[in-house]
């Protein structure tokens, strides 16, 4: 490629960890002479980063690669990223001969020197990695792409092996940062004027400091104690690793969100022991009413697959009456797809998409009532937001509250907020995704 051509497309599927992945390589890429283009017509390197948590997000790089095909024979060169890489590997210039890279997430390091083979014309570049590896991606290279909140990656990959899941095939085993570089990539953050910080992890609370300084909890605490910074956030928590001391650090440290996103996946203690989860129904439960005996209000969200092999009709129903009880303030569900070398690929008892389709759709109606309740209950109360943007069309500014919740209001018409501002707003309205109110003028 020539100097003037050093331009990149790069789409992103999939969870947080990819987003922020994305992040780096475009990182990555700009330290290497690259630069971002908005179009794939623009583009010399075209990139994927890929997710294969479900088949329907494997299938979508497939349908993109195909869509492009063509545009092979204009010079572009196409690079597969992250889980379908990983997963499939060099199989992947077998399906699609037109692609020239397959790198998995552990493997960005090499990134910069499979830009120069791919740049010296060779046609099969491949950086792919075992399960054991201790690769983690901490570069000083990453493109923030909101200068408001930002991602750090604590742990990466995943040790727990549910039975359902290809993630500890894709993003080999748990390995953490420690907490000094952890802190130190969040204090230049702040001083770069990021004031919400999110930090990441397959398992974020799995997280082991490996000098020993900080459990998961003081790690939280020391990161919502810098300086300048006004929120905390953290994702995904796994229930087996839930300690109360989390709660505790929530209570004492005000900058940490009121937000937990503890994915349950099932209701029934029985289908829990199928999906290889390490708790059960009453173990996650106890974990719920430490957040609700909290003093502050802790929204919690969760994750649910329905239809997962052998899910009966008392199993569904046992998810249910978990709604009901926990009352969730979100919920991601998700009809259960068989994945590659997981252990539930091969179980009986198959569930037909008719049925699941049908689960999905019950527990989805039931969660919504339960959502207009709970935010029913935020009506007259003031909270604060970071704007996010403005609806032009209706007038309204659009915000999140520390529980994750979008919150948009209006203000007069004077008044105008940069993104990344934080106002007090009253609620006035409840949706159940949404909620509505008006900002509060000072005296
Ligand atoms: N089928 C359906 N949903 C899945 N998830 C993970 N693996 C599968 C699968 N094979 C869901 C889980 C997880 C979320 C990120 O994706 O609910 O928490
Ligand atoms: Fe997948 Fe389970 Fe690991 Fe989460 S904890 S990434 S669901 S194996």
């Amino acid at each position: 490629m020539a100097a003037q051509q050093k331009t990149f497309y790069l789409e992103t599927f999939g969870c947080q960890m990819n987003a922020h992945d994305s992040e780096k390589v475009v990182g990555t890429l700009v330290s290497q002479g690259y630069r971002q283009v908005p179009t794939v017509e623009e583009a010399g390197l075209v990139l994927y980063n890929t997710c294969s948590i479900r088949d329907k997000a494997e299938q979508k790089v497939f349908h993109r690669l195909a869509d492009y095909k063509k545009l092979e024979s204009q010079g572009k060169k196409f690079g597969v990223l992250g889980c379908v890489a990983q997963q499939e590997g060099n199989k992947i210039f077998e399906r699609a001969p037109y692609v020239s890279m397959v790198c998995g997430s552990a493997s960005y390091r090499n990134l910069p020197e499979m830009l120069v083979q791919i740049e010296a014309g060779n046609r099969r570049v491949s950086g792919l990695d075992d399960r054991e590896t201790d690769e983690c991606f901490e570069t000083e290279f990453t493109a923030r792409t909101n200068p408001h909140r930002g991602y750090i990656t604590i742990i990466e990959g995943c040790d727990k092996f549910c039975s359902y899941c290809v993630v500890p095939f894709t993003r080999g085993k748990e390995r953490s940062r420690t907490s000094d570089s952890v802190l130190a990539e969040a204090r230049q953050m702040a001083d770069l004027g990021y004031t919400e910080i999110q930090l990441l992890g397959q398992n974020v609370n799995s997280y082991r400091d490996p000098s020993r300084k900080k459990s998961f909890a003081e790690l939280l605490a020391s990161v919502g104690e810098l300086p300048d910074i006004k929120r905390v956030r953290f994702m995904t928590s796994h229930p087996r690793d839930f300690g109360r001391d989390i709660v505790e650090a929530i209570d004492s440290v005000p900058t940490l969100c009121d937000h937990v996103h503890l994915p349950v996946q099932s209701g029934s203690t029985r289908v829990l022991e199928a999906m290889q989860r390490l708790y059960s129904r009453e173990q996650y439960l106890e974990r719920i009413s430490w957040m609700k005996s909290a003093r502050r209000e802790i929204s919690i969200t969760s994750d649910i697959i329905v239809g997962f092999p052998g899910e009966t009709d008392e199993d569904f129903e046992q998810t249910l009456s978990l709604l009901d009880e926990v009352k969730y303030d979100a919920v991601f569900a998700f009809k259960y797809s068989p994945r590659p070398n997981t252990p539930a690929i091969s179980m009986d008892d198959a569930i037909p998409d008719s049925e699941k389709s049908r689960r999905l759709a019950v527990l989805l109606e039931k969660q919504r009532s339960i959502q207009q309740r709970r935010n029913h209950n935020h009506i007259g109360q003031q909270l604060e937001v970071m704007v996010e943007g403005k609806n032009e069309t209706r007038g309204q500014w659009i915000g999140r509250t520390s529980q994750n919740k979008t919150l948009n209001f209006t203000a007069p018409a004077n008044c105008s907020f940069e993104q990344g501002s934080y106002v007090p707003v009253q609620i006035t309205t409840a949706f159940p995704n949404s909620l509505l109110g008006e900002m509060v003028q000072s005296a």
